[in-house]
Parts: C-alpha cells; sequence; structure tokens
C-alpha cells in the first residue's frame, strides 16, 4: 500500500541516534543524552496542583473549547501585556492549541494549499519544514548560519541580521506563485541565534508590502540569557496586520507534557485556525487549560528560574568544550548549543559524527541534518542534563575524542 504523504518522508534522522542510544544504554552504558529538546525540570507545583483539584470535579471531564476558556485567553492576554507590552483581544486574537506543534501544523493547512509556496529557514525545527509540506505547498529555504558570539543584551549581529534579509528578498524573487507565509522562530532552534526588535519590524515591513503572513514560533519567549529579553513580532508596528505568533507552555513554564499553547495575534488568521480546529478537536482537557490559567496569572517568576537554570548549563557545557579544545560562540537564547563538528572529524557527516559520540562517548546529540540541508556539519546540544551530568559528558568527550 502507498500513503502517498507519508512514504514521500525521509528517514527521521534522530531515531538513528536514539536507537544507537537505546541499544547502548541495554548493553550496561551510561549515555548522556543531550539530543532531544524534551525538558527535564519539573512543572510547577501550583499547576499540579490545580489540575490535581479540578480533576477531581466532573463539570471538567467533558468536552471543553478548542478555542480556550475565556480565562485562560484572559490570561494569556495578561501575560503578554505584562511581558510585552502588546495588547490582545481575548475573544479574537487568542487561540489555544494543543501545544505549539499542533498549533503550527494545522496553521499551515489554514494558510497554504497546493500550488502555493512557504518560506522556511534552513535549518529549523522539523514541523517548520513538514507543516508546510504536508499542507501540500512548495517550500523556499534560506539559509540560516550560525551567528557569531553576541555579548550583551543590546548587541546585534548586523551582518547575520543583512544576510538573512538578502536571502528573503531572493526568495521573494525567484519563481512563481510568490510565497504567501513566510516562518521564522527567534531564539532559534538549533541554531540559538537571537534577533532584537528592529530584526522584527524589518520582517514586519516586508510581509506586509508583499501581502504574506508571518508565523512566528516563540517557543523559547521565555529563554533569553545575559538580560537578553526575546522580542515578540507583536511588538513591531503593524504586525496585527500580517503577524501570528506562537506562545507554548512548554518550555518557559517546564509544561512540555501538559501540551499547552496559544497562537495569538493577526484576527482574521487566529479566528481561521479557530474555525478549522472546531471540526478536529474539542480543545485540551479543561483541568490542564484551569491549572494553565492560574500559572500563567501567578507562577510569574517561574520561567526566569528556568531561564536561569538554562543559562547555567549553558556556561558549564561552553566553558567545558572550550577547555577540550571545542570552541563554540556562546548562545543568548533558546536552549541549546549549536556546534561545527571540529575539524579533526570533519570526514564524518552529522549522523556519523553523532554515531561516533554514542559509541565512542556515551553522549547523544542531535544530528544538524535532522533539521534539514542547512544544518549539516554541525551537532546541537539540548541543555536537558543537570550540570552534573554536563560536566560528565564534557569529560566523556574528552576521553572519545583524542583528535581534538
Ligand atoms: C521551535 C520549536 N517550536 C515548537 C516546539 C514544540 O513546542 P510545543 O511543546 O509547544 O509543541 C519546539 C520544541 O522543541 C521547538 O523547538
Amino acid at each position: 500500500m502507498d500513503f502517498r504523504r507519508i512514504s514521500s518522508l525521509p528517514p527521521y534522522v534522530f531515531t538513528i541516534i536514539n536507537n544507537l542510544k537505546i541499544t547502548a544504554r541495554r548493553e550496561g552504558d551510561d549515555v548522556i543524552d543531550l539530543g532531544f529538546g524534551n525538558p527535564d525540570i519539573p512543572s510547577p507545583d501550583i499547576a499540579v496542583e490545580k489540575l490535581v483539584e479540578a480533576a477531581h470535579n466532573p463539570k471538567n471531564h467533558r468536552y471543553s473549547l478548542s478555542r480556550g476558556l475565556p480565562k485562560l485567553r484572559e490570561a494569556v492576554a495578561g501575560m503578554y501585556l505584562r511581558k510585552f507590552g502588546v495588547t490582545l483581544d481575548p475573544e479574537l486574537q487568542i487561540t489555544n492549541t494543543i501545544g505549539s506543534k499542533e498549533g503550527f501544523s494545522h496553521l499551515m493547512w489554514v494558510l497554504l494549499e497546493s500550488g502555493d509556496a512557504a518560506i522556511v529557514p534552513s535549518p529549523s525545527y522539523p514541523i517548520h519544514i513538514f507543516g508546510p509540506l504536508f499542507a501540500g505547498a512548495d517550500l523556499r529555504q534560506i539559509p540560516m548560519r550560525s551567528q557569531r558570539r553576541l555579548l550583551s543584551a543590546t548587541d546585534v549581529d548586523v551582518e547575520y541580521q543583512d544576510e538573512f534579509f538578502d536571502s528573503l528578498q531572493k526568495a521573494w524573487e525567484v519563481g512563481w506563485p510568490k510565497p504567501r507565509v513566510l516562518v521564522i522562530s527567534f531564539p532559534h532552534n538549533p541554531t540559538g541565534a537571537t534577533v532584537d526588535l528592529s530584526f522584527m519590524q524589518r520582517v514586519v515591513d516586508f510581509c506586509r508590502e508583499r501581502e504574506m503572513i508571518v508565523v512566528h514560533d516563540f517557543a523559547y519567549a521565555d529563554m533569553g540569557f545575559n538580560g537578553y529579553e526575546p522580542p515578540s513580532i507583536l511588538q513591531a508596528e503593524g504586525a496585527m496586520e500580517c503577524a501570528v505568533e506562537l506562545y507554548s507552555m512548554t518550555k518557559g513554564y517546564s509544561m512540555a507534557g501538559w501540551r499547552c499553547a496559544f497562537l495569538v495575534g493577526n484576527t482574521e488568521v487566529v479566528q481561521a485556525l479557530v474555525k478549522l480546529k472546531s471540526y478536529l478537536d474539542y480543545g485540551s482537557f479543561q483541568p490542564i487549560q484551569i491549572a494553565a490559567t492560574v500559572t500563567l496569572n501567578e507562577a510569574h517568576d517561574f520561567p526566569v528560574e528556568v531561564c536561569k537554570t538554562y543559562e547555567s548549563r549553558r556556561d558549564v557545557l561552553i566553558d567545558g568544550l572550550d577547555r577540550i579544545g571545542w570552541s563554540i560562540p556562546s548562545p543568548r537564547g533558546s536552549m541549546f548549543v549549536w556546534a561545527p563538528i571540529p575539524e579533526p572529524y570533519r570526514e564524518m557527516n552529522a549522523v556519523e559524527f553523532c554515531s561516533h559520540l554514542v559509541t565512542e562517548c556515551n553522549v547523544a546529540l542531535s544530528p544538524g541534518s535532522g533539521f534539514g540541508p542547512g544544518g549539516e556539519g554541525y551537532v546541537r546540544f539540548a541543555l536537558i542534563e543537570n550540570e552534573q551530568r554536563i560536566h560528565q559528558a564534557v569529560r566523556n568527550l574528552d576521553h572519545g575524542l583524542p583528535k581534538l
């Protein structure tokens, strides 16, 4: 049998490394997993307590609202005003999604169809590439190179930003039909690249002029280091005309398994997703929505603490790698470190190098090529083990990579 959408998918390269990890662990090896970006920090107590309490109430066992309870949407509006100074109408400009991955995928169905085109950076979080493809659209990929080290909260890599807009312009000019959608995500997974509000303003101006919709996946909204605060695209002037943003509770609130995120911004786009989702689901389990509401309203400091944890893990990793001869620019956001394969090992591609790391060093990383062709030659460390384990990972790398 041929399942057209599925059979055209390339093999998921992360599975290769994951299988090696499972085999090594079965043989008794203590593999340190810095591969999958699955947060290890427990969710806030207040979320767990509210979930339990609400789950005891049978009223909450029925179907809920796909777009989210009114109080939940109000809590999101409150957070956007507090954190970004952005005013959102909870009725029209906010909808709940079952994680940002679900929201993004279905949003692509809304925005794109066969014959349309979308501009997507490479490397990217895989669903940014496959979401438009599943919707039948063509991709125009633009390169996302790694960024130089940004030292302060306000430092800007001007060259990086200019290169991005040159590539964007070229992707727009080449071919027909003209792209309808631009996908961006900063702080960026996997490269850790960060941008400032003037970058977001340029994106908004670009898209407004060309009647494009820009989708900003803001999964790492709370993950800015060295005092850097990631901007929301909705802070840019005119953004409400062309931009939507996905804000997730997965990373900042460490609520990955809860599947709770929001699409916010342009009314028409948000309402189009509301309409599609009203056909597809009945929303998240109501106790989850209630717990998320209380958490957003009351646990303001939680993301700050989570961010500090990732920041010090980043320092331990970057300093450790530097000591063993693998120097990498320190990222100012996200929960990843994006590293070029060290010179003496460059004859290996990313999958081969990561396989080598599992078998020789007991360290599992993600091969850059899993994030699109632009990621070949790189590996991604996810900061999802504690500092002691990261120290151990560095020691393992030191022993297992003698050519460093
Ligand atoms: C850029 C990006 N978007 C979305 C997600 C998934 O977020 P959620 O759990 O809200 O679906 C991730 C998770 O790693 C991510 O890196």
